[in-house]
C-alpha cells in the first residue's frame, strides 16, 4: 500500500492539538503525498467549551485557504448526524433527518471553505428517522453536487445494504464506503470493541459483506488504539485482555523486531493489506507520530511476515 492510501484523522485538530500544530501535521502530510483527510461537523464537542463541534473543520478550512491549489490534491471527508442538539437532553444529537442534513451540509462546507465534499459520511445510524428519508436526502447532495460520494459509519450491516437498495430503488447515489473501527487485537467475544457505537466495530459479517460487494471501500477509525501498543501511559481498552491477545501482542513484537519498526507501525501495514482496500485512518497530535504513520504506509511486510501475524490468536 501506500501513503496515498492512509487517511489522516483531524478530529483533535483545533480542540486537543492546537491550530499551528494542525497545521504543522497537514503541510507535513500534504507534502508527502497524503491525499486523504477525515473529520466531522461534530469534531470535537466533547472537548470544546461550548459543547459544540465544527473545530476541526474551521482548522482545516483557513489551512486549505492559506494554500490555494492544494484542495484539488485531496479527498475531504466530512460526517453528518451526532453533533449534540443544543440544550437537549443529555446525549441527544441532531440525527440524520433531511432537514438536518441539508443544513449541515451547508455548515460543513462553509467551514472548510468548499464547494464540494468528496466523501460525506452518515456518522451514526438514526433509527427515529425513516431510512428512506435519509437516503433520498444524502442522495440529492449527490444530484446537486454539493457531495461527490457518500459513506455509513457505525451502521449495522443490514441496515447499510436495506440503504443501498432503497438508493438503488430511487435512483439516487448509494454507500459505496463503510467507516468502522479495527485493529489487530480484537475484543473478547461478547465484550464491546474500542467505540462507543453497537456496530461500529468490522465484525466477519463486514468483510463477508464487502468481499460480495467489491465497489464498497472500508476506513477503519482508531487502528492505534490511542497509542497502546507502543506506550507504556496507554493500556489497551477493557475487553482486550485475552490469551489471544497475549498471542497477537508476541507475533507483533517478534515482527517488529524482524522489519526495524515499531508495534504501531506493523498494526498499519498488516491494516493495508494489499489484497483488501481497508484504509486506516491515523490520528495524530504531533508531527513525529504522523512521520511514523507515514512509514507505515510504506512498509510492505513479506508473506511469511504476514503469515506469522495472521496465524496468531
Ligand atoms: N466514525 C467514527 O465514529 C470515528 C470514531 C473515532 C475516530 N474516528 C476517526 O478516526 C481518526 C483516528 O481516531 P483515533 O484518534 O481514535 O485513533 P487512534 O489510532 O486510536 O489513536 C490516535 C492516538 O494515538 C496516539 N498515537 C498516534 N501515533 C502515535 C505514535 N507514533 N506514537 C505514540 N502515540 C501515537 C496519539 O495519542 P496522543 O494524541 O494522546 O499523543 C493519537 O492521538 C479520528 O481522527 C477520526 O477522523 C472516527
Amino acid at each position: 500500500m501506500a501513503i496515498a492510501d492512509l487517511v489522516l484523522g483531524t478530529m483533535y485538530f483545533g480542540t486537543a492539538v492546537d491550530e499551528s500544530t494542525s497545521h504543522a501535521i497537514l503541510d507535513a502530510f500534504a507534502e508527502a503525498g497524503g491525499t486523504t483527510l477525515d473529520t466531522a461537523n461534530c469534531y470535537s464537542f466533547w472537548r470544546s467549551d461550548t459543547g459544540r463541534g465544527g473545530q476541526s473543520e474551521a482548522v482545516i478550512g483557513r489551512w486549505l485557504a492559506r494554500n490555494p491549489g492544494v484542495r484539488e490534491r485531496l479527498v475531504i471527508a466530512t460526517k453528518v448526524g451526532v453533533e449534540p442538539v443544543p440544550g437537549g437532553p443529555e446525549g441527544a444529537v441532531e440525527g440524520l433527518a433531511p432537514y438536518v442534513i441539508r443544513r449541515e451540509v451547508e455548515r460543513s462546507r462553509e467551514r472548510l471553505g468548499i464547494d464540494t465534499i468528496d466523501v460525506y459520511w452518515a456518522h451514526a445510524d438514526d433509527r427515529d428517522t425513516p431510512l428512506e428519508d435519509t437516503v433520498s436526502a444524502l442522495g440529492e447532495l449527490v444530484r446537486n453536487g454539493a457531495v461527490r460520494r457518500l459513506g455509513a459509519s457505525n451502521y449495522a450491516t443490514w441496515r447499510v445494504d436495506r440503504a443501498r437498495a432503497l438508493a438503488k430503488a430511487r435512483a439516487v447515489e448509494p454507500f459505496t464506503a463503510l467507516q468502522l473501527t479495527d485493529s489487530y487485537v480484537r475484543p473478547r467475544p461478547g465484550m464491546p470493541a474500542a467505540t462507543d457505537h453497537r456496530f461500529g466495530a468490522v465484525s466477519d459479517e463486514t468483510r463477508d459483506y464487502l468481499d460480495a460487494h467489491p465497489d464498497m471501500e472500508v476506513w477503519v477509525y482508531s487502528p492505534l488504539l490511542r497509542g497502546a501498543y507502543d506506550r507504556a501511559d496507554r493500556d489497551l481498552p477493557d475487553g482486550y485482555d485475552h490469551p489471544g491477545t497475549t498471542r497477537r501482542l508476541d507475533a507483533l513484537a517478534a515482527t517488529a523486531r524482524a522489519v526495524g519498526a515499531s508495534a504501531g507501525q506493523v498494526v498499519l501495514a498488516w491494516l493495508m493489506h494489499p489484497e483488501r482496500p481497508v484504509r486506516p485512518i491515523v490520528g495524530v497530535s504531533d508531527v513525529r507520530q504522523l512521520r511514523d504513520a507515514l512509514e507505515a504506509a510504506e512498509l510492505v511486510l513479506d508473506p511469511a511476515d504476514r503469515a506469522r501475524l495472521d496465524a496468531a490468536g
